[in-house]
């Protein structure tokens, strides 16, 4: 976690401006209005559904009579991909823009060179031959899964929607991620079908995804196609007989009109599976629905980012995460908007690429990370200040804590001191916002480095190790109290995890994983993972998922990871590794073990450091004590080490760490 000092949070520094003062509510006045949504939860959040429109009407709002498999709008039929589409196709929205779409490569001007536009017409018809491929071509039905690995291309969005359409379920794995990582997703939903591309660009570097693909698949036994899209149209793509097909191979036989009825799926039905990292060595796959999820994203869509016909909105976040599901695919189209989607690195070829982009098409809502953020901001003022980002009037950022210095730097530097600003909390679990200012609604003063007041409708509570509510300015557990529309069906195949992960430290209650200080007007601050867990530049991973990369290495006994802070990824994995008898330490091996771990998993997780030690801290009954070497790492203090079998493997990590320094220090 980014190192948040209890005493460096501005609690007091309340800040609003002339733009956002019409939206300005007292802060009373909001929680009044809150605590009015909780006492009619149900009738609350029927009356957003409504405004959807549904095949058949729920029976039932909530059915909670097992919990914590609760089932929201039971009953009701639905479709995302109607909602989405067929919705919009039937107005005036027909020939608005839904899609700006921008490649990665630059001409001799930095003037992009791929550029897509795509109206909600222009979708609807794609999405409709997409599905019309899936399920004729391939044979693909309701329930079914299939894996999408691909990039940031329009086809992305065009095939989850196809698969939404005939109630397939998606299972979206992110592009950057390894072999082994996607053959592990594949088998655990047991797809029928991967969605890929031949290829794509990144920071000017080709990436062949087909044969990630390839690789993946040789352990992998459920997948029966393989449907390529041509992305870069790379020569030698290596494609077998009988199993793989290019995407526009298929689609030449498919007509232009080509109609595929929305299949109305029960509001339970599951939309999606995105994997995401736990304290287990195991990625958990996090069921969505599709009547809930949709409701709880509509929602926020208005409150958090006041959707306006007239605006362009942009969220970064790549789709392979749940940002991108819920905040580029579903959330822009059923809201109708125009967005832009950005295929390549943020800094290539300059790091002024976003802020062009923005000019380019007059961007009026960005939802970014604060990892990315800090980063510009490293990079300097002089390259934002080089484009007109006047048309900026809100910003938002997600993923992890925001550090209130980087909060005032995107305020000003970006947003002209004019914007709406918050952090929205929530995660892959929640399937939507849960804290955020309310831009779209009323407005309370914006804290930098806040996430604000829970959304109406969200029973957000800190609690202390009892299961109390922690006082003012007091750390504690983040959770949420009742059900939501948005909220998790599960864990796919491991209905007893999702009991133990999240229902079980305080029974009846979600519980989210996080560190959280609740201040004295109510606003909540997320300090960072309370668990085995790390946020590496917004990205989630697991120190026990890193560690069976590294112990999977064959000169490796045992290893234990830890997060420690960054000033630009907010953390970032370091490793202390017990090599196996015999085994020399050596800079090699060094970089083979951080280049196995990039492999095993993909670049995301590789350490920042890798220390070699002859033991690790444990308890006497054999738990690693990753607590001290966080410690070490950070100069904390050590805690309570009662428990701690033998104390020399403390001096040992010390020592190693405090090499690692001088040698830093020596450049
Ligand atoms: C974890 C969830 C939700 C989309 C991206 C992340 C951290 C998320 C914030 C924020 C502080 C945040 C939490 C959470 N987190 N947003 N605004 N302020 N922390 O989804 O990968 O499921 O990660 O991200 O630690 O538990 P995710």
């Amino acid at each position: 976690m980014h190192q948040v000092l209890k005493e460096e949070l501005p609690f007091n520094e309340y800040v609003i401006n002339e733009r956002w003062k019409s939206r300005l509510i007292d802060i009373n006045a909001y929680k009044a209005l809150h605590t009015k949504s909780l006492e009619q939860l149900e009738e609350f959040w029927a009356s957003i559904a409504r405004e959807l429109e549904w095949f058949k009407p729920w029976d039932k709002v909530l059915d909670a009579s097992n919990p914590p498999f609760y089932k929201w709008f039971v009953g009701g039929k639905l479709n995302l991909s109607y909602l989405a589409l067929d919705r919009h196709v039937k107005t005036w929205r027909k020939n608005k823009l839904a899609i700006e779409w921008e490649g990665e490569p630059v001409d001799e001007n930095g003037n992009p060179t791929e550029q897509r536009k795509l109206t909600y017409f222009d979708l609807y018809r794609e999405v409709n031959r997409a599905a019309y491929m899936l399920k004729h071509n391939f044979g693909i039905r309701k329930g079914d899964r299939i894996t999408l690995y691909m990039p940031m291309i329009p086809e992305l969005p065009i095939v989850m929607l196809a698969a939404w359409r005939i109630g397939a379920v998606t299972s979206v794995v992110f592009s950057g991620f390894s072999a082994e990582a996607l053959a592990e997703r594949i088998n655990d939903s047991q797809s029928r079908i991967v969605v890929t591309v031949d290829g794509f660009w990144r920071r000017g570097k080709v990436i062949r995804l087909k044969e990630i693909v390839d690789q993946a698949l040789e352990k992998v036994g459920t997948v029966e196609n393989v449907i390529v899209y041509r992305r870069l149209g790379l020569k030698d793509v290596p494609m077998t007989e009988g199993r793989d097909y290019w995407w526009h191979k298929v689609m030449e036989g498919i007509k232009a009109n080509a109609y595929v009825e929305p299949e109305p799926l029960e509001s339970e039905h599951p939309s999606f599976i995105l994997y995401t990292s736990g304290t287990t060595g195991k990625p958990k796959g996090i069921v969505h629905d599709t009547g809930g999820w949709a409701v709880h994203v509509y929602a926020t869509m208005k409150w958090v980012f006041d959707l306006r016909e007239e605006d362009i909105y942009w969220c970064t976040a790549d789709i392979g995460w749940v940002t991108g599901h819920s905040y580029v695919v579903l959330g822009p189209l059923m809201i109708g908007a125009t967005q832009v989607i950005y295929e390549g690195a943020p800094d290539y070829p300059q790091p002024d690429r976003w802020w062009a982009i923005i000019e380019r098409y007059g961007v009026t809502i960005l939802y970014t990370s604060p990892t990315a953020i800090r980063m510009f901001m490293r990079y300097g003022e002089e390259w934002p200040r080089r484009h007109d980002l006047s048309t900026l009037r809100i910003i938002h950022s997600v993923g992890e804590p925001i550090n209130p210095e980087a909060w005032r730097w995107a305020y000003k530097v970006l947003g002209n001191e004019n914007v709406a600003m918050a952090s929205t909390w929530w995660m892959t679990e929640t399937g939507g916002i849960v804290i955020s200012h309310t831009p779209g609604l009323y407005l309370i003063p914006m804290k930098p480095g806040t996430n604000g007041l829970p959304l109406p409708g969200f029973d957000v509570d800190v609690f202390d190790d009892n299961g109390k509510p922690a006082p003012p300015g007091v750390r504690g557990y983040l959770v949420i109290k009742r059900p939501w529309p948005g909220m998790l069906h599960g864990i796919w195949g491991d209905p007893d995890r999702y009991i133990k992960t999240y229902w079980s430290k305080f029974p009846g209650v979600f519980y989210a994983g996080d560190y959280a200080i609740k201040d004295q007007d109510g606003y909540i601050w997320v300090l960072g993972r309370a668990d085995e867990v790390i946020k590496v530049a917004g990205h989630r991973l697991g120190t026990y998922e890193l560690e069976s990369a590294l112990v999977s290495h064959p000169t490796v006994a045992e290893a234990a990871v830890v997060g420690v802070p960054d000033p630009i990824k907010g953390e970032v994995p370091i490793a202390f590794v017990v090599l196996k008898q015999g085994v020399m330490p050596s800079d090699e091996l060094r970089k083979e073990l951080r280049d196995h771990v990039r492999k095993t998993i993909g670049p995301v997780a590789e350490p920042a450091h890798i220390f070699f030690v002859t033991k690790l801290p444990k308890t006497r009954s054999g738990k690693i004590m990753r607590r001290l070497l966080k410690a070490v790492a950070t100069g904390a203090p050590l805690g309570d080490t009662t428990t701690l079998e033998d104390e020399t493997s403390v001096e040992e990590a010390k020592k190693a760490y405090e090499e690692l320094r001088r040698e830093i220090a020596r450049g």
